[in-house]
């Protein structure tokens, strides 16, 4: 099956799919995106993703392209006409194309682009065995909350972890304390076992994984602390973790090369994973 874009109004091949060479997404990264799973032909934690779009629109004061409602048709028809029932829907809404200038055009109207992927989640040895990270400073501007397509420091991150034979780049800020992964969530369980991670501030992207795996800890009867933790406490907690929308959790058990714990993924971490699918599965049954 080939492959169809929606762009602005239309449903195109991907070969022929484009925006505007002004399109001020591709000259200043003046756009916002969202990255929404896609399990048994449901859209896991869809109104979460619309909110944080809507937010990351009013932080830039980019204008809706259309109602939820539409969107919400739009992304379905991507999902359908792709033949996507498991993978990830892709959204961008850019400010839209003018001449080049820095400060918003008047009257301009938003680009929105939508495709969809089938599945390329963490393999099962990903899943099983754990991931490695490696730490570097976090260099992004001081809001990465906004979920903008400005992620040059995170691909250089994730280019560097990956160089490095590991899967994700925990960064790391100036007090020592870890932020997040360069597309991911950072978690540790500590000693007592609480489940400890960054509060939502400015300084993280708040993940819609995250939200989701909060609301089920108190089911597990587990402890959640919103605080920041430093790469010291990282390497010595009893368990490490990532969540993400494309791989849901993932256990971590090296940080800088160093084993976690015992090296394996701990017992919390995988009854985390196991309580996140029951979470996932329950949508795609809805
Ligand atoms: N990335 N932090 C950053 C910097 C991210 O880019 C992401 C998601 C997350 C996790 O958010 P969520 O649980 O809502 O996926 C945290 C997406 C998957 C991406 O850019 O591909």
């Amino acid at each position: 099956m080939s492959r169809i874009a929606y762009v602005n109004g239309r449903y195109l091949p991907h070969r022929r799919a484009s925006v505007h060479v002004e399109d001020r997404g591709f000259q200043f990264a003046d756009a916002v995106y969202e990255v929404i799973a896609v399990r048994g032909g449901a859209l896991i934690d869809e109104e979460l993703h619309l909110k944080r779009l809507h937010r990351s629109l009013g932080e830039l004061r980019i204008a809706a392209p259309m109602s939820d409602a539409a969107l919400k048709s739009v992304i379905r028809e991507v999902l359908r006409r792709n033949g996507v029932a498991d993978g990830a829907l892709y959204l961008q809404i850019s400010r839209g194309a003018a001449r080049r200038d820095f400060p918003f055009p008047p009257g301009i109207e938003p680009t929105l682009v939508v495709t969809a992927q089938r599945r390329r989640g963490p393999s099962t040895k990903q899943v099983e065995e754990g991931v490695g990270v490696v730490t570097l400073p976090d260099i992004r501007w001081r809001r990465p909350d906004i979920k903008s397509v400005a992620l040059l420091p995170n691909l250089l991150g994730k280019q560097q972890a990956r160089e490095a034979g590991a899967f994700e780049a925990w960064l790391v800020d100036r007090d020592g304390n870890v932020t997040e992964g360069t597309s991911s969530n950072a978690w540790i369980v500590t000693a007592a076992g609480e489940v400890v991670t960054r509060q939502a501030d400015t300084s993280i992207l708040n993940g819609v994984t995250r939200l989701g795996l909060i609301g089920l800890l108190a089911r597990e009867g587990l402890t959640l602390v919103e605080r920041p933790f430093s790469v010291a406490e990282a390497k010595t907690a009893r368990e490490a973790f990532l969540t993400s929308s494309t791989n849901f959790i993932l256990p971590v058990v090296t940080i800088d090369g160093a084993p976690i714990g015992n090296g394996y993924p701990g017992s919390v971490v995988r009854r985390l994973r196991q309580a996140y699918e029951g979470h996932v599965a329950a949508q795609g049954a809805a």
